[in-house]
């Protein structure tokens, strides 16, 4: 969707996965789906560095609001658990420096549930710029797949309608797949700032690994539909929490970062352990999901466990690119795997060179031909992710 936002992909924190439909705030104040956990996130969004870093939205999810619309037919959050509503709470993440985003549903029903705007279409897109809403997620529940492709660019009319700029975030395809309908990616691209098209990520190895998966079995169909302003959607970050490994969160934000993915971390962030803030801090693999290039990276090897992933980003240098490069090790034998290959054989071929480092082991390589063979060692269920720039002499670079 050409609306001027998301010309990178989108950062921020998303409430589901961690904390899902909870709403019972008499007995479990602390992480009920209140104001009082969103303002709580925002404030350590700011005071632990994530927004230093880009991490900038702040998104409700599920299970906000009210089992009924108000007396004249708007939305309206359970007052129980955002007693002060919804514009204070945007008022809230705004004063902070942040973006405010929220949730909602085309059909008739949220998936837990709620109102969904089915019916008033206008007057909730009405209601969204009145809270100043920044961000949009409609998800598809209780809706009939085939009217999605009439009805999200109807709710993006009515969006755009407000006069106020709003992120789009559809789970149009993802509907249509599940339901055997081929979507139409030009309609999807033009309206949408991303969207779903794959299975809701859930707190696990094995459910990183069938997103991994998906994204690189179809990555001719997937990739030529990420660019600025409208990207694919694997889900968000699941990092820092019950599921994953030390080594499994970097293979998680490394692969992310190539293809091009949203960064919305769902995770506690009042108890998150110091090395997995690190990785959702990691300045180089950010830098490698936000390249201004805006193009998606692609799985260029498999087999016998091993996989390597690459993107091409900035700088460029007469028709080359620079590129990110990720080594995963999808084995299960217990040792680390050696990997040795040479730049030209993963597509490096610029004969100025490249300067290669280690974007997780603050490792340099130093200015290496496209004749050298590097040489990675790379965990279990790990990655080894390099950042290799073309080499500019240093007149040229100066003159950029
Ligand atoms: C769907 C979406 C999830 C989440 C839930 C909320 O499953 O795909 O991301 O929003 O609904 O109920």
């Amino acid at each position: 969707l050409d609306n001027g936002l998301v010309r990178t992909p989108p950062m921020g924190w998303l409430a589901w996965e961690r904390f899902r439909c909870n709403t019972d705030c008499k007995n479990d104040p602390e992480n009920c789906i209140s104001e009082r956990l969103f303002r709580t996130m925002a404030d350590l969004v700011v005071s632990e560095g994530y927004a230093a870093v880009g991490y900038e939205y702040i998104n409700v999810d599920d299970c906000w609001l009210d089992k009924e619309r108000g007396a004249n037919g708007q939305l309206q959050p359970d007052y129980s658990r955002f007693p002060n509503g919804m514009r204070a709470l945007s008022d809230y993440v705004h004063r902070l420096g942040l973006k405010f985003g929220i949730y909602e549903d085309y059909g008739n029903y949220t998936c837990a549930g709620y109102p969904g705007i089915l019916g008033s279409l206008e007057l909730d897109a009405q209601t969204f710029a009145s809270w100043n809403v920044d961000y949009v997620k409609l998800d598809g529940c209780y809706s009939h797949p085939k009217d999605m492709d009439r009805g999200y660019p109807e709710f993006g009319y009515f969006l755009n309608k407000t006069g106020r700029q709003m992120v789009y975030s559809c789970s149009w395809p993802v509907y249509q797949i599940y339901a055997g309908i081929a979507p139409n990616f030009s309609s999807i691209i033009e309206h949408c700032n991303l969207w779903r098209n794959f299975d809701d990520i859930q707190d696990s190895w094995a459910s990183v690994e069938s997103v991994i998966d998906y994204y690189g079995d179809n990555q001719d169909a997937i990739i030529p539909n990420a660019g600025p302003g409208h990207w694919n959607d694997p889900d968000m970050l699941i990092i820092g929490n019950f599921g994953l490994s030390y080594e499994q969160s970097k293979t998680q934000m490394a692969i992310w970062a190539i293809i091009a993915a949203p960064l919305l971390m769902s995770v506690d962030l009042r108890t998150i352990r110091p090395e997995f803030k690190a990785i959702l801090q990691n300045k180089g693999v950010i830098a490698v999901d936000q390249d201004p290039l805006g193009i998606q990276g692609r799985r260029i090897y498999k087999k016998s466990g091993i996989e390597i992933w690459s993107r091409p980003i900035t700088p460029l240098q007469q028709n080359y690119f620079s590129y990110a490069v990720a080594f995963l090790n999808r084995r299960t034998d217990g040792t680390p795997s050696d990997v040795a290959v040479t730049l030209q054989e993963l597509g490096l071929a610029y004969p100025g060179g490249y300067a290669v480092e280690d974007l997780f082991e603050e490792v340099s390589y130093g200015v290496l031909s496209p004749e050298t063979k590097i040489k990675v060692k790379v965990n279990p269920s790990g990655v080894v992710i390099l950042r290799a720039n073309i080499h500019l002499p240093r007149f040229q670079s100066q003159n950029q």
